[in-house]
């Protein structure tokens, strides 16, 4: 097959060295992308006289049969065309014949293929977004249901104060708000169009960059030619978004792997997100969670190896930048996969109220309450810690808790103690009485789910 920019040659290479160089096997997922940058390159070539309106038709027609065909999945490609603009275009020759050549005029494939990943990147990036929000809208739904149900909250994963198990849940809703807006703000350099860049130096025919980004729905240009075909920092940016995103997710698959252990038994997954062993018949596996954690390895991955790629490379276009797609390709599939796990999983899971609520009765995760009681009698803080403490390791001594402990005994430790303290130390007053802005007390809970919901529906 005779190649596309095949004038200069006089030997072609040998097979495998084509395969090697070829991409067709990865960004034939820009078909669509590739085929409406066409589309919109054309129509302003003859909107600016560069080429007649009638050549103009005649390409137009051709690529939407291909768009067509794209939409059967009725195209096929060759790795002897290498990538998927030569491909496309070589399919359009066969359709409308050499008049097809004339589509690449004030055109390189470098501008090309920038033009075609921003496109992706933009719809990629709305889709990703929107379940974003589904993911927060699951949270929301089983906040909502658990506003009372409390659970140890812990710090070095040691239990350290009664939580609302809503609380937890919607710490990560706000994690994931700001995920969101760190998508949505990249929009911003996502939106630009580099098509008319040229090779990297702009180009002498009389073309209207505008008009091309406008009609492909961008909100502005690259100032820069050189910048517009050799910047893969709107890639970056996705990556770095996706990776934080991704660490977000794998932090909250650790926690609903521990709470679905026997250990904890705070959880059940839904049997439609968890596995069975092949040799251990009682086992129910929360893979899902696991492999999204495991899969944030990847996502590190790729953001690492195209910072890697473009360290050092020198303007513009240079052929290491054909790595800038795989990665990018599967990051929008991992992250949009985990997503829609998570929502699902969320939804479906089952909260072991009782289970939670028994974890903060035995322990100690009531002991800052009566700190906070003694102090609030005017004792100095450090003061009350240092009692609270004694009396605990007096409890641990004698294997009790310290609800445990009669009132004579906290009264010969200080005078300040009434026997209100056994409300003070109740689990659920605990949490009821942090009504601090922000804080784990039901109300303040109540108050942002109430915000949650306004800004999950003013999107
Ligand atoms: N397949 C190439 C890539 O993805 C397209 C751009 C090729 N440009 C070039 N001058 N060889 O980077």
């Amino acid at each position: 097959m005779k190649k596309l920019w095949g004038g200069r040659f006089t030997k072609s290479a040998e097979e495998w060295v084509d395969e090697f160089g070829a991409s067709i096997e990865f960004d034939q997922e820009l078909v669509n992308e590739d085929l409406e940058g066409s589309i919109a390159h054309v129509t302003m070539l003859s909107a600016n006289g560069i080429i007649s309106e009638e050549d103009a038709e005649k390409i137009k027609d051709g690529l939407m049969q291909l768009q067509e065909k794209a939409a059967k999945d009725e195209l096929s490609y060759s790795v002897k065309l290498e990538d998927i603009h030569l491909n496309l275009e070589s399919a359009l020759t066969d359709i409308v014949g050499p008049v097809g050549g004339k589509l690449h005029t004030a055109r390189s494939r470098n501008d090309q293929v920038a033009t075609d990943m921003h496109l992706y990147l933009k719809k990629q990036v709305a889709v990703i977004a929107q379940l974003i929000k589904e993911m927060q809208e699951a949270l929301v739904e089983q906040a909502e249901a658990n506003v009372e149900t409390v659970m140890p909250g812990y710090t070095h994963l040691q239990r350290a104060q009664p939580i609302s198990f809503a609380h937890h849940l919607m710490a990560y809703f706000w994690m994931l708000e700001r995920d969101k807006e760190r998508f949505e703000e990249s929009m911003k350099r996502i939106n630009l169009s580099p098509l008319g860049a040229g090779a990297l130096a702009g180009t002498t025919f009389p073309i209207d960059r505008y008009q091309t980004a406008g009609f492909l729905g961008f909100d502005g240009i690259y100032e820069n030619s050189l910048d517009a075909v050799s910047d893969r920092d709107f890639i970056l940016e996705f990556l770095s978004s996706s990776s934080i995103l991704m660490m977000h997710l794998s932090r909250l698959s650790e926690e609903f792997i521990l709470w679905s252990s026997q250990e904890f038994q705070f959880i059940e997954l839904d049997d439609s997100f968890a596995t069975g062993s092949s040799i251990m018949p009682q086992k129910k596996n929360p893979d899902m969670a696991e492999l999204i954690r495991g899969k944030t390895g990847r996502v590190y991955g790729n953001l690492m190896g195209l910072l890697t790629v473009l360290k050092g490379l020198p303007l513009a276009y240079n052929k290491d930048m054909q790595e800038d797609k795989e990665g990018m390709f599967d990051t929008v599939k991992t992250v949009i996969g985990s997503l829609k796990i998570f929502a699902g999983m969320i939804k479906s899971m089952k909260v072991k109220k009782q289970q939670m609520e028994k974890a903060t009765k035995n322990d100690f995760s009531n002991a800052t309450e009566l700190a906070d009681y003694l102090s609030g009698k005017g004792v100095p803080f450090r003061e009350a810690h240092e009692i609270v403490g004694k009396l605990v390791l007096t409890c641990v001594q004698k294997g009790c808790f310290l609800g445990d402990l009669p009132l004579e005994e906290y009264k010969d430790v200080n005078p300040l103690f009434e026997d209100d303290i056994y409300t003070v130390l109740d689990p659920y007053t605990a949490v009821e009485r942090r009504n601090s802005a922000g804080g784990t007390g039901f109300a303040q809970v109540k108050l942002a789910i109430e915000k949650a919901k306004t800004l999950l529906k003013e999107e």
